[in-house]
């Protein structure tokens, strides 16, 4: 069976894999450890991840959903990005108390903010479960009739991993496509409190100019405390909780990085997709992304215009403009990765050789099957991107379907305190959405987005919807006239005023009939009907040959070493600090200085605009314990470094650990040119980038003047 095939080719093949690419599965760092010892690691397996006693891993959290973060002190203190802390800083801020501006320290303990819905999980122990999983699966079932096994079998282990235990969160996933299946087992603390964020102008500087780049001057970082019960458990938030006893925290190194230093990032990458196909590639680097990206230049045009004109609209589109322009960046530095590497091409001529070694054995024929399913998926990938990039984006239209959905349900409710919590939900919709709303951006995108669909979209594949109303208004400009001028969500107090006094029922079918709503609706009917299912469908025929295709390939290549895909699972990278040479004639250093954010500095520029109190600390050289001595022999302080750590989105926060498991950094970015690393890794050019520990401690001491979180942290040379 798959599981017994799988476990001799994992385990016969060792460290042979192309020059620090991989993200490895902590349980089964036991294969890598030679690896990274003969690189300059000094400690064992056993430091990393152990069932038996404390380590590594223990220190190492998922910070929300989405990021990664770790603990720095026995009293429950977590260093995570002010990027992943970004929304929770947004949320304390107003007016008055504008921590994204001015930065935010708690001086004690009861300062530190609490955080309802933020959750960081520690990961007890993960298992290969696969035998457990498809036990009960026989040779000859259906692929659904093997997935019922493969969800009752997950569904019991996960029930047995959970009971009896405060917190106790489980998963199992599949990996490599589903040739093999571990449990996850985490507990969850939900008593999360902020402690300290700088200003945005330390903790975003360079913003989305810099973004994705280096050199990078980024004071990328924000500090939470975990809370716990008197008995260490997880527990809501109460007043009477105390700091969180962590079985292990990182102790901090201040000596520093060079050139050449080994370096392992511990964090939880979220997605990656090494093992596709040549037609996969293609379809992202020649076709999704170019795609994606000219869409999304229109709209973030149009942002920019007004942000620049209103510091009002600026600060209500900051957060929807950084994430805009994040997905935006990455995709052009990716497309152009995988092509420059000439991925697809390479792809091409490695599925050449495999099908002929494929030949009569039951690999034969998987490579043309894949490659005649991407031709069938495309129109339904391509109208997918289109629907996400144009539509879906329009956000007058999805608030307005939202709000109209949480009263339908409210009319629809069988008792009175049900319907009371829909409509609560949608008041807080609204409140959310208007806070941060702003008509002329949305308009004009609407205007730009869908004037794109209908020149790009192919006929045939258009909603019948779009087709009535463009012809019955002619354009598209003149559709959004309508649109916009008619809806009553365009003006939060239309509609407040249009359904006061109205029972849910009669004001859902007042907004149900709004245009915003039927635009919305309608193209999620289109989007949920016509391309969906069919999507899907393909897809999972994609990805169940992809099972065959990946242990086919595990097996034309026994001496390589596979490691499976991100799929938001506690993974070691690890590599070593090194410059990169970008294009011919340029050389990057790895590590940059306070003497780069001082380059960079320029009031006229929001991204770059220093903060007084740093430019004072550069002008007087007061800096104190954190003075090191720079390339040209001055004092400086350290600002940021590049690595070679393979790392992916959701590996923001991560902790960043010397050959002694010391803390030296946290990462936070990858250079533009290595952003293809979710795809195809080139140890060349893709780079990790992490704010050098010692900022952040300068940061803390010098700029808030928070010196008193630095006594609950554990140092070393
Ligand atoms: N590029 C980094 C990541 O993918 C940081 C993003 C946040 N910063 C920004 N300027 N948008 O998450
Ligand atoms: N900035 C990313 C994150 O938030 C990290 C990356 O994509 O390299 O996880």
């Amino acid at each position: 069976m798959i599981t017994a095939a799988v476990g001799t080719l994992l385990s016969a093949v060792f460290f042979n894999a192309k020059a620090d690419e991989g993200m490895w599965l902590p349980s089964l760092i036991s294969e890598r450890i030679g690896d990274m010892q003969s690189k300059g690691f000094r400690l064992d397996a056993e430091d990393i991840y152990s069932i038996n006693q404390a380590s590594l891993k223990d220190a190492v959290v998922l910070f929300g959903r989405g990021c990664t973060g770790e603990l720095i002190s026995g009293e429950g203190l977590l260093l995570t990005n002010h990027h992943c802390g970004y929304a929770q800083i947004q949320k304390h801020s107003s007016v008055e108390h504008d921590y994204l501006k001015d930065g935010f320290w708690a001086m004690s303990r009861d300062e530190e903010l609490p955080n309802e819905g933020l959750t960081v999980s520690f990961l007890d122990r993960m298992e290969d479960v696969t035998s457990a999983v498809l036990n009960g699966y026989e040779e000859g079932m259906t692929e659904a009739q093997r997935d019922s096994v493969v969800k009752a079998n997950s569904a019991a282990l996960i029930e047995k991993a959970t009971a009896g235990g405060k917190g106790l969160d489980a998963d199992v996933e599949a990996l490599y496509y589903g040739n093999q299946y571990f449990l996850f087992v985490y507990r969850v603390y939900n008593d999360i409190r902020l402690v300290g964020a700088p200003p945005s102008s330390i903790g975003k500087f360079g913003g989305d100019t810099d973004n994705w780049m280096w050199p990078r001057h980024t004071g990328d970082f924000s500090i939470f405390r975990i809370y716990a019960d008197k008995d260490n458990n997880p527990a809501e938030y109460s007043e009477d909780n105390v700091p969180y006893r962590p079985k292990r925290h990182f102790s901090i190194s201040l000596g520093g990085v060079q050139e050449g230093d080994f370096t392992f990032v511990y964090g939880f990458p979220g997605s990656t997709r090494e093992y596709i196909m040549s037609e996969g590639v293609r379809y992202i680097s020649e076709i999704s992304d170019p795609n994606k990206i000219a869409l999304r230049t229109l709209r973030l045009e149009i942002q920019d215009r007004y942000m620049s004109q209103s510091q009002d609209v600026r600060i209500k589109y900051s957060s929807k403009n950084a994430s805009v322009a994040n997905s935006w960046k990455k995709w052009q530095g990716e497309m152009r990765g995988i092509r420059k590497m000439g991925t697809v091409g390479k792809k091409r001529e490695y599925e050449r050789k495999f099908r002929e070694w494929a030949e009569g054995t039951a690999y034969d024929g998987l490579v043309a099957r894949l490659d005649s399913l991407y031709r069938i998926l495309e129109p339904y990938s391509y109208a997918s991107d289109y629907y996400a990039e144009t539509a879906w984006t329009v956000e007058l239209g999805r608030f307005a379907t939202g709000y109209s959905d949480l009263y339908a349900k409210a009319a629809l409710s069988s008792s009175d305190t049900v319907a009371e919590k829909f409509l609560k939900e949608a008041e807080r919709m609204a409140a959310s959405f208007y806070k941060d709303y702003y008509l002329p951006i949305d308009k004009e995108s609407f205007i730009a987005v869908m004037d794109m669909f209908d020149r790009n979209m192919p006929d045939g594949s258009k909603p019948e919807y779009f087709f009535r109303n463009m012809k019955r208004y002619g354009s598209v400009e003149v559709w959004a006239d309508s649109l916009f001028g008619n809806s009553v969500f365009a003006d939060s107090s239309v509609l407040y005023g249009t359904i006061a006094g109205q029972a849910p029922h009669d004001a859902w079918m007042t907004i149900s009939s709004d245009p915003a709503t039927e635009f919305g609706r309608e193209f999620r009917k289109w989007y949920s009907e016509e391309i969906r299912p069919s999507a899907k469908r393909i897809s999972d025929e994609i990805n169940l040959t992809y099972r065959d295709y990946m242990r086919g390939q595990m097996e034309f290549e026994p001496e390589r070493t596979f490691y499976p895909d991100a799929n938001l699972t506690l993974r070691v990278a690890y590599g070593s600090v090194q410059g990169y040479s970008p294009a011919d004639g340029t050389y990057y250093f790895p590590v940059s200085t306070i003497e780069g954010i001082m380059q960079k500095d320029n009031p006229e520029i929001f991204d770059y605009d220093v903060p007084e109190r740093l430019r004072e600390i550069y002008r007087t050289k007061d800096y104190g314990r954190w003075a090191v001595t720079g390339p040209d022999g001055r004092k400086t302080v350290p600002v940021c470094f590049i690595a070679t750590n393979h790392t992916s989105g959701g590996n923001s926060g991560s902790p960043v650990i010397n050959a002694d498991g010391n803390l030296i950094g946290i990462n936070f970015d990858r250079v533009w040119e290595g952003t293809m690393s979710d795809i195809v890794f080139d140890p060349d050019l893709c780079r990790n980038i992490a704010l050098d520990i010692r900022y952040v401690l300068f940061i803390i001491d010098k700029v808030a003047g928070a010196g008193h979180l630095l006594d609950e942290m554990t140092f070393t040379e």
